[in-house]
């Protein structure tokens, strides 16, 4: 099959027309026509551009199997006239309940497009949607001023936005993974549980390592004592009290399962999931903690200490056993939340990656929404729906050079295109 400079100039030209459409509904009938797609590389090839009445020669988004959004109708969330920074009135459409990924080379204008406009602008209109007052305002005609673009539709089902970027979980070493996913509380229960505690009035507060009773009093419970040197910079050393323990030693005589409080803290992810295994609670999350490559922290390791792409993963986790929790809730929808990432995978190693995915695709499985911002072509190659941007990075890119899926994509021959065919071809 010839595959001409005029035949991608064509392609892409097909593109641009396709997502200029501004009427939701007239889109996602086209996208429906999934068996045109067979025919866009002969077109293309025949040098016929495709006319804005032609069936769009997009396939439908693909929804894993396992997606309840899977066999029903496709909401689009759709940002119009984005002329923020670079956008050159780029209009988008970004199918809801699926793993979307916004690519282009640097500077094409991702970042502003995904966090300037669409983020920006979506969190005000669910802000505003979350009210009654505001609500009635929406109806009653209130128009909401967006910033960046000249409006945006289809977000109507959205109940939160949620920006999952790599800044630090917590700013005290008094936050660990524990506490910020919020396990915690349910061992500290555990051990106010047993009979030792019981026996001595323990009460779950006896097992915070921030306040009370329990902790060391050498170093309040932060295993470490930070000296203050003039004219230098600060030194930690560990605490000659508790040895790193920072429980006290009447705190550390209960023990649960042969271990204290103080070697829970201490314990791997990988050795808490064996370890809290009856405890579905508390195992639950330690399995996610494990299953995005965290396993090798401490339950306790302080939060200002983890780095930028492990902090995002764990905020993930916290997300995951959320999506556990409103699936408990009987009757409760789980809300329906749009995540926006930009470049999760940066600093991860290949296998790290993999798992990553897998987060992405279960949050989408749960019935979300994600949006992420990538140059990784491994996670190119698993989304659900592709929006290019370009063709180049600056004034000359701006514009949505392909919105299609990874194979589509390939087809249509953009640099992320091209750069995808041979990881689509392994
Ligand atoms: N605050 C700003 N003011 C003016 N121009 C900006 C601003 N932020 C970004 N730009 C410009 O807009 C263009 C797109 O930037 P953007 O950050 O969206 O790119 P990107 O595709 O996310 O790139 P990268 O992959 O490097 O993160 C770039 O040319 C950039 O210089
Ligand atoms: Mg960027
Ligand atoms: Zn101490």
């Amino acid at each position: 099959m010839p595959k001409g400079k005029a035949a991608k100039a064509a392609a892409i030209a097909a593109a641009r027309v396709s997502t200029s459409v501004a009427a939701n509904a007239e889109f996602v009938e086209r996208a429906r026509v999934a068996a045109e797609y067979e025919n866009v590389s002969n077109r293309s090839a025949a040098n016929t551009s495709f006319a804005a009445g032609e069936a769009s020669p997009y396939p439908t988004p693909r929804a894993s199997p396992a997606s309840p959004a899977n066999q029903q109708p496709i909401d689009w969330l759709t940002v119009q006239g984005a002329n923020l920074h670079n956008l050159q009135n780029v209009t988008a459409n970004i199918p809801l309940k699926r793993l979307v990924a916004v690519t282009g080379v640097s500077g094409s204008g991702k970042s502003t497009l995904a966090r300037d406009v669409l983020l920006t602008n979506v969190q005000v209109a669910v802000q505003k949607r979350s009210t009654k007052a505001g609500r009635d305002a929406l109806d009653a005609g209130e128009k909401i001023q967006w910033t960046g673009c000249e409006g945006v539709t289809g977000f109507e089902s959205i109940d939160r936005v949620l920006e999952v970027d790599q800044t630090p979980i917590g700013k005290t070493p008094r936050s660990c993974p524990a506490t910020y996913i919020g396990f915690w509380d349910t061992i500290r229960k555990l051990f106010a549980d047993t009979l030792e505690a019981k026996a001595r009035g323990y009460a779950a507060n006896r097992f915070s390592f921030n306040t009370g009773e329990g902790r060391c009093p050498g170093c309040e419970g932060q295993g470490i004592r930070t000296i203050g040197m003039s004219f230098l910079p600060d030194v930690k050393v560990l605490c000659e009290t508790c040895k790193g323990a920072r429980f006290n030693p009447e705190t550390q005589a209960v023990s649960w399962r042969g271990k204290n409080i103080g070697d829970v803290l201490q314990m791997e992810v990988d050795e808490a999931v064996d370890f809290f295994a009856a405890m579905p609670v508390i195992a639950h999350p330690l399995q996610l903690l494990k299953d995005v490559g965290l396993g090798y922290l401490t339950l306790g390791q302080p939060s200002p200490t983890l780095s930028g792409g492990e902090a995002q993963r764990i905020k993930l986790v916290t997300e995951l056993s959320k999506v556990r929790d409103d699936i408990g809730k009987r009757g409760n929808k789980a809300p329906h939340t749009l995540y926006v990432l930009d470049e999760p995978t940066v600093g991860l190693h290949m296998a790290d990656v993999e798992k990553l995915i897998r987060v992405l695709h279960r949050l989408v499985n749960g019935g979300h929404s994600v949006v992420v911002i990538e140059h990784d072509l491994d996670v190119i190659a698993e989304a659900d729906w592709v929006i290019d941007l370009g063709p180049d990075g600056g004034n000359a890119g701006g514009q949505v050079v392909a919105a299609a899926t990874p194979e589509a994509v390939v087809q249509l021959g953009t640099h992320t295109g091209v750069a995808l065919a041979a990881v689509l071809a392994r």
